[in-house]
């Protein structure tokens, strides 16, 4: 199982940051997006970030223009034939299922599902999807292009082959691959989510404010606090991640969502996508 061309489904926060990361490793990308604004946002952020490369002359002129070409943006599912699929839309399990299902349709059954789910099963997914051996989890952090781990989700059904597979494609993109099983909120999630919740009920009991809480943690070692690094995150990804998790562990106390964050999603301050979360990014 060859990864030579990469197709990343979803031009957001995490799949803009995917596909430029691949483009910078030196693979052909689709970027696909359904809704036209995201895919121009998703342009400029691409080619800001590669400008600001440039700046700092970590690239040259040619090969700002190399891995800016060497990425096809598109809103048509028929352009999205690859031998890697990364997808990274919407957070629900019926949207990811429906999308690698008409996929599937395109793609040959060789081609590798990888999902960069944050908090749904992969083994719910893969049942869904035809080929279930091809089907796995590639999660990576925020902001895509900098962070260096992955987690690679070994599914019930998923095989040695495909692990091995997106293990060296991870170490292609200068990543630190850690194949770990489907599990709620895999590694990492699992454990930060008490960064997130904690810090929120402190605010809602009234016991610290988010701006107090966000200088202590960052002075304690943390590179962000909880409120800025959720609104980095989106507030509506990190609000399912924490519903994800709280039925997946059968309603127990310690996962339970924020009222805090339930209301900031209600009135659409969903962090820096929007402009507003907990902070304000219109100044
Ligand atoms: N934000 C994070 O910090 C983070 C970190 C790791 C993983 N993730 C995961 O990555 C995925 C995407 O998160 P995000 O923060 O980039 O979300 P986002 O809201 O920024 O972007 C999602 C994009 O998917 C597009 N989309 C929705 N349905 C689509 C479809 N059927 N076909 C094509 N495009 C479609 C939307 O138009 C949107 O642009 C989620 O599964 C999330 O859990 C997020």
């Amino acid at each position: 199982m060859k990864v030579i061309n990469i197709c990343v489904a979803g031009a957001g926060t995490m799949g803009s940051g995917i596909a430029l990361c691949a483009a910078q490793n030196g693979f052909k990308v689709i970027l696909f997006d359904l809704n036209s604004q995201v895919m121009e946002k998703a342009i400029s952020s691409i080619e800001k970030n590669l400008s600001t490369l440039l700046e700092k002359n970590k690239i040259t002129a040619e090969e700002k223009q190399t891995i800016f070409n060497s990425i096809t943006f598109t809103s048509d599912i028929q352009d999205c034939k690859a031998s890697l699929i990364i997808e990274a839309i919407v957070e629900k399990m019926a949207a990811k299922t429906d999308l690698f299902n008409q996929l599937a349709l395109i793609n040959s059954s060789e081609t590798i599902f990888a999902s960069n789910t944050s908090s749904l099963s992969v083994d719910d997914l893969q049942r869904n999807v035809p080929n279930p051996e091809r089907v796995a989890g590639m999660h990576f952090f925020n902001p895509a292009q900098i962070m260096k781990l992955v987690e690679v989700v070994k599914a019930v059904n998923t095989s040695e082959q495909t692990i091995s597979a997106l293990v060296e494609v991870c170490k292609k993109l200068q990543k630190t691959p850690v194949v770990c099983k489907d599990a709620p909120g895999f590694i990492v999630n699992r454990v930060a989510r008490h960064y997130y919740l904690e810090a929120m009920r402190m605010v809602e009991k009234g016991i610290a404010t988010m701006e107090s809480v966000d200088i202590l943690m960052e002075a304690s070692g943390f590179k962000m606090g909880p409120f800025k690094l959720m609104d980095l995150i989106g507030n509506d990804i990190n609000l399912a991640v924490s519903q994800s998790l709280y039925d997946a562990f059968e309603q127990e106390p310690r996962f339970q969502p924020s009222e805090l964050q339930i209301e900031k999603v209600r009135k659409g301050d969903l962090g820096k996508k929007t402009g507003k979360g907990f902070y304000d990014y219109h100044s």
